[in-house]
């Protein structure tokens, strides 16, 4: 069985380019979502703690049953740990062995951002050039890679609480073809986007920006509330979108959705990337795509990265699953 390590992710990005891992994410994403009702498909299970949550999301189809292991603790870099670090298992359907056993924390950030621009390809302008993103700890840099990779983007707004984290977003974007603009407010930086993500984190009901805040036109990519009772629009605000969710039964516990209810959710993902439903049907429309993050996005990655390693020899070969001649004698692993 593989292990797929952070250095294995590292040297795959070495080998391919970020641009180009983007464009295999994204076109994964495509396929799975295309192909919703081949996939067995359920609500994350959520074990809540004071501080924070920690979750299994399993996804499988006839090929492959995958699940990832991943926190979420708004708290963690207070303490100089990551909010979120994720492990993920791919596994041969048909026997039921595990095949590979891979770091996710780098992964989710991939298939998140990944996630956004697939949406986005339905529910953003085409001609989208500025792109604000609130919030600027560890997802920030994935998810603007990601979408200038997509959108001619001209500039990037970014605005944190913290201080520090704007600066270390800056420093990482530095030679980007896009000017980078830092901002003293929320509102400073969403005023004229074309594109705003959302990725703060915080375990409380926050409410970032309102409808007269932002251009008539834009997309939304709110990512960071993802939880009961962590959100980060109004209620107020959803109402004035077209709003777009991954899975309803999820969605309606973890999202910002969970302030309001279904009648409100204009779509899932796979509608508008299956063509049963249009996306964006006018300049005008504010569109917003209400990620939680789904098992699906998890799946995508995992077998895109699994068929990668496989064709670039890497990751280690670990037994953690016993061979035997006589697949009755398990015993026969300890002596005779
Ligand atoms: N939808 C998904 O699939 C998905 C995937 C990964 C992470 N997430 C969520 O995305 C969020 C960001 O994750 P991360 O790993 O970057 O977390 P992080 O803790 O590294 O960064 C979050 C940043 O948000 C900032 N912030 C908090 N409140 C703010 C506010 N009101 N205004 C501006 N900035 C604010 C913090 O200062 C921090 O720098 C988290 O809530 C996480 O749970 C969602």
């Amino acid at each position: 069985m593989k292990i797929l390590a952070v250095t294995d992710i590292q040297k795959l990005i070495q080998i391919l380019s970020l641009e180009n891992f983007f464009k295999r994410a994204v076109a994964a994403l495509e396929e799975d979502f295309g192909r919703w009702h081949e996939f067995i498909l359920s609500p994350r299970h959520g074990t809540y703690y004071p501080d924070g949550v920690i979750e299994l999301m399993p996804c499988a189809d006839q090929q492959h049953y995958a699940f990832k292991y991943v926190n979420g603790y708004p708290g963690n870099p207070l303490k100089g740990k990551l909010n979120v670090v994720a492990i993920g298992v791919l596994s041969d359907a048909e026997s039921g062995y595990p095949v590979m056993i891979s770091e996710m924390t780098f992964l989710t950030a991939f298939r998140t951002a990944a996630a956004g621009v697939l949406a986005a390809k339905y529910l953003a302008r085409a001609d989208s050039k500025s792109l604000a993103i609130i919030g600027t700890g560890a997802q920030a840099e994935f998810q603007v890679l990601a979408f200038s990779g997509f959108f001619q983007l001209e500039e990037v707004r970014f605005f944190d609480i913290d201080p520090q984290a704007m600066v270390k977003f800056s420093q990482n974007m530095i030679g980007q073809k896009f000017s980078l603009i830092p901002c003293n407010s929320i509102v400073e930086a969403v005023r004229d986007a074309d594109i705003i993500i959302t990725a703060t984190a915080a375990k409380k009901r926050q409410s970032l920006f309102e409808a007269d805040d932002i251009a008539s036109g834009t997309y939304i990519y709110a990512m960071g509330g993802d939880s009961p009772g962590k959100t980060e629009l109004s209620a107020e605000f959803l109402k004035r979108t077209k709003l777009v969710v991954e899975y309803k039964p999820q969605t309606l516990v973890e999202g910002e959705v969970q302030q309001c209810g279904a009648d409100l959710i204009y779509a899932e993902l796979w509608e508008l990337v299956c063509k049963n439903k249009p996306g964006r049907q006018d300049d005008q429309e504010i569109t917003l795509f209400d990620s939680v993050g789904f098992a699906l996005e998890d799946y995508s990655i995992l077998r895109v990265v699994y068929e990668l390693a496989k064709e670039y020899q890497l990751g280690t070969e670990a037994d953690l699953i016993p061979e035997l001649n006589d697949p009755k004698n398990l015993f026969s692993i300890l002596g005779p």
